[in-house]
């Protein structure tokens, strides 16, 4: 939902909660930490949230965000930005297993895109999924991200034109 007024854009989910990505701060890292995926989701993302977030922390590459509906820590994705391939690209998304088909993942990746839309130096944004992830094949393709042809660690690399 865009707010013509105020030029800002609003994202809910099924619940009608506002969905929000918040900066990680000494509040929220817990929470984002325990973010879990169903188990048998665990052979396409790490089995929590931390080792995204340690990955942030020590890899200089990627920027964790928390993924928030109301007041409550859903989920976690990051971003990052590839110098050398000129592109932004989003990484470890997860919405915990208990809040999971209720539009949070769907509102998150349209807020994150929006977000990385905005920055000066963007021009396209990539991910990648599992070439067996039919639910995330299908959110990202419904959001405009098209299969490039390349493939990054056995997973499908798709592409959105900024
Ligand atoms: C993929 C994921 C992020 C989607 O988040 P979510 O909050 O459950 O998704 P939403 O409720 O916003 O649904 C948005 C769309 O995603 C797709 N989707 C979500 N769950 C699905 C399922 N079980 N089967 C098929 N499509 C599904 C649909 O296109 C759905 O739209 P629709 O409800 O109109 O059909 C979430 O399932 C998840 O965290 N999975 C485990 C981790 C993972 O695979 N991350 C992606 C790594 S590339």
């Amino acid at each position: 939902m865009v707010n013509g007024k105020r030029g800002t854009v609003d994202f809910t989910d099924g619940q009608g909660r506002h969905v929000v990505l918040d900066e990680i701060t000494d509040g929220n890292w817990r929470a984002v930490a325990d973010v879990a995926p169903a188990d048998d989701q665990r052979r396409f993302v790490a089995a929590l949230g931390a080792r995204y977030l340690l990955l942030s922390m020590r890899g200089g590459v990627w920027n964790s965000l928390a993924i928030r509906a109301g007041d409550t820590v859903v989920g976690h994705v990051m971003w990052a930005y590839d110098e050398e391939g000129g592109a932004h690209w989003i990484g470890g998304m997860i919405v915990d297993a208990a809040e999971q088909g209720r539009g949070v993942g769907r509102a998150a990746m349209r807020a994150l895109t929006v977000r990385l839309a905005a920055l000066p130096a963007c021009r396209e944004i990539r991910l990648s999924y599992h070439p067996d992830n039919a639910p995330a094949a299908r959110l990202y393709a419904e959001l405009g991200f098209a299969p490039t042809g390349d493939f990054e660690d056995e997973e499908v690399v798709a592409a959105l034109a900024v």
